[in-house]
């Protein structure tokens, strides 16, 4: 049996530990972008432009077929909580009350990309 010297068995622990720290930061890396933090930008674009229009001035080229129409999320959002933003995306206008011209999302996306569409909206939202 060829004896190692504890040296070389040493190196292979560091090389080990170098790999496993690499895991570590892929693994962190992934950790810090939370489900919540994915691209609402893009979720909307995707989903919900047509209608809302880019920037959510309730704009886009589907917007002149509904009635009511989307609003400008500026007016038609103040005052609204992220659970009531969270609810009409989810459920669609009447589980808020509002026309069934907004459908709901609730079985096209998940709730984590619900999240992340609630930041968006209330950041296209707020007046810059
Ligand atoms: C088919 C067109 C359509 C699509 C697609 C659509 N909406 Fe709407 N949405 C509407 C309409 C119309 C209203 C207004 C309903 C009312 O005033 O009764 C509305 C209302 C809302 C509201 C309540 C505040 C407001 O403006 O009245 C939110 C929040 C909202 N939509 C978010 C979204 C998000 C986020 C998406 C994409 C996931 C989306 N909508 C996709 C048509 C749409």
């Amino acid at each position: 049996m060829v004896k190692r010297s504890p040296t070389f068995r040493l190196r292979r622990l560091a090389r080990k530990g170098a790999a496993a720290a690499a895991l570590c930061a892929a693994l962190a890396a992934g950790l810090a972008a939370p489900a919540w933090a994915q691209d609402g930008a893009k979720l909307f674009a995707d989903n919900c432009a047509g209608c809302h229009g880019a920037k959510g001035k309730g704009d886009g080229p589907a917007a002149a077929a509904l009635s009511p129409g989307p609003g400008d999320f500026v007016s038609a959002l103040a005052g609204k909580s992220d659970d009531w933003i969270f609810k009409a995306i989810k459920g669609g206008g009447p589980a808020v009350g509002k026309s069934a011209g907004m459908p709901p999302f609730g079985s096209a996306l998940n709730d984590a990309e619900i999240k992340a569409l609630t930041a968006y909206v209330k950041q296209l939202a707020s007046p810059q």
